[in-house]
């Protein structure tokens, strides 16, 4: 199975809100993503805007061709706008307004009863769910059980980690994706994933997609957005 590419592209965001201006401008990078090969688009709208805007969504929701997948924290003021805007997918994700990025993965089972309310009314606009949890198989339980299409495992952990610890964030990645995929859940990967690290985890055969974005926008400071996409892309396609 061909492996997706979704490019988060907050912090072509974060360069802009820098000064505050129109540059760089969200939908050009958009544009270069998919001319390099992104198959999907990503932003978080966070509660602080700290990078993406709410018209940005619309901006892109009007000019993508590829799907928008809006992350989103389970705050009503956030929610409201994810169901006017109806993005083609969105993912739920943990949110604490000091975090540098998402730490770690949705508790779904602590959130088990809001998710029941929100879930069906994105399904009822059309807009695909997805829950950003923690490689474990409860949350994998959890997520199978609120009828959600897709979970995106935080990769975060084995991003992070060194030596043996390293092979054990791999092997948890591993047996979360298989009980995911058995269960009947498509299963993408995010977090914390560069050109390097992305090579043992292209080797698990139920991850279908992959949403990266701070290595990319790294790379794409020296050779460009579209290259470095492409690049991204080529080491998903590497044969080994
Ligand atoms: N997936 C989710 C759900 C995220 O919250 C993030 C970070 O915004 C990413 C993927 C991308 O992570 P990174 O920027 O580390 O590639």
């Amino acid at each position: 199975m061909q492996k997706k590419l979704g490019v988060n592209i907050d912090h072509v965001a974060t360069l802009r809100q820098a000064r505050g201006g129109e540059i760089p401008n969200l939908c050009q990078a958009a544009c270069e993503a998919v001319q390099g090969g992104a198959e999907g688009i990503t932003v978080h709208l966070r509660e602080d805007r700290r990078h993406i805007q709410d018209h940005d969504l619309s901006d892109l929701k009007r000019i993508l061709r590829v799907p928008l997948n809006l992350e989103m924290a389970l705050h009503w003021d956030i929610i409201r706008i994810a169901l006017k805007v109806r993005p083609e997918k969105v993912c739920i994700v943990p949110e604490k307004r000091q975090e540098l990025t998402t730490e770690g993965g949705l508790d779904a089972t602590l959130k088990f009863h809001k998710l029941k309310e929100i879930i069906p009314e994105f399904r009822s606009k059309k807009v695909e769910v997805s829950l950003f949890i923690d490689p474990d198989l409860k949350q994998v339980e959890t997520a199978a059980t609120l009828r959600v299409p897709a979970i995106e495992i935080h990769t975060g952990s084995y991003a992070d980690a060194t030596g043996s610890r390293k092979k054990k964030e791999l092997e948890r990645i591993r047996q979360a994706s298989r009980e995911a995929a058995s269960l009947g859940l498509k299963v993408h990967a995010g977090h914390g994933i560069n050109y390097k690290n992305i090579k043992p985890l292209k080797k698990i055969s139920e991850i279908s997609e992959f949403n990266i974005g701070y290595s990319i926008i790294c790379r794409a400071v020296f050779v460009g957005l579209r290259q470095a996409v492409l690049e991204m892309r080529e080491k998903i396609e590497e044969k080994s």
